[in-house]
């Protein structure tokens, strides 16, 4: 996975996790870039390869965001932007892009399937970024499950329901769940040694709150969508 900072000046702020789907483009969510009405500035983000900590790994530059157009600020449906990488990463051992969904898993709900979310976000509500890079396996909960529990807080800040688009995963009984900062970070399944990313990082209600699982972009739901986009062939 991919660590994404917002560059000030010298100074590199640490802004969301991402993932390589090559060596050209990085898959993230679109609420790390796409604050306001303002056209998203590709120049201002940097993000680091092959990383433990934030600092270290390899760094590069972000030629263009490409945010989903569907995607309103404020609101969580359409989660998802694609960066181009300036140049082209070096791949390794260490750094390899991710497999995207094969077609057999669109319509999938993959419920109950364990399911692996990594980054650098707190470690707990309202805590701090963690210093290393952190993973936590859970289960994939089921939409219709899932959308009975958003849909009973009448907050506004979260969608009216859960959506095809969308995919949840956690624990009943809560404990285990990615938090602020983990945001665009992957969501993968591994099946016989291949790492598929079927979500991305995007909302919960807190951190690992019982009966609220996190809730991520469902990447099959968008394969036309990333093709459209990038240089990659469905
Ligand atoms: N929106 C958050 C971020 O910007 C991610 C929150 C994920 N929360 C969760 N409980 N799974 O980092």
């Amino acid at each position: 996975m991919v660590g994404i900072s917002q560059n000030f000046g010298f100074s590199e702020r640490f802004l969301c996790g991402g993932t390589l789907i090559s060596s050209r483009y990085v898959i993230s969510a679109a609420h790390c870039f796409k604050t306001s009405n303002k056209p998203v500035s590709s120049s201002v983000y940097t993000f680091r390869v092959g990383s433990h900590t934030l600092k270290d790994g390899t760094k590069y530059d972000v030629e263009d965001v490409i945010v989903h157009e569907r995607y309103q600020p404020s609101q969580n449906y359409h989660d998802i932007a694609v960066l181009k990488v300036k140049g082209e990463v070096s791949l390794n051992d260490k750094v390899k892009p991710v497999c995207l969904p094969k077609p057999s898993f669109v319509g999938q709900d993959f419920k109950g399937r364990e399911v692996t979310v990594t980054g650098w976000g707190d470690t707990f509500y309202g805590g701090t970024r963690s210093k290393v890079l952190q993973q936590v396996s859970i289960p994939v909960v089921s939409n219709k499950e899932c959308n009975n529990s958003y849909s009973k807080l009448a907050l506004s800040k979260y969608p009216q329901s859960i959506t095809r688009g969308q995919i949840c995963a956690g624990l009943s009984e809560g404990d285990k769940d990615a938090c602020q900062g983990d945001s665009g970070g992957p969501l993968v399944l591994e099946e016989s040694g291949r790492w598929t990313l079927v979500g991305i990082v995007s909302f919960g209600l807190n951190c690992a709150e019982p009966g609220y699982p996190g809730v991520y972009t469902r990447v099959s739901h968008y394969i036309r969508w990333i093709a459209a986009n990038t240089d990659l062939g469905e």
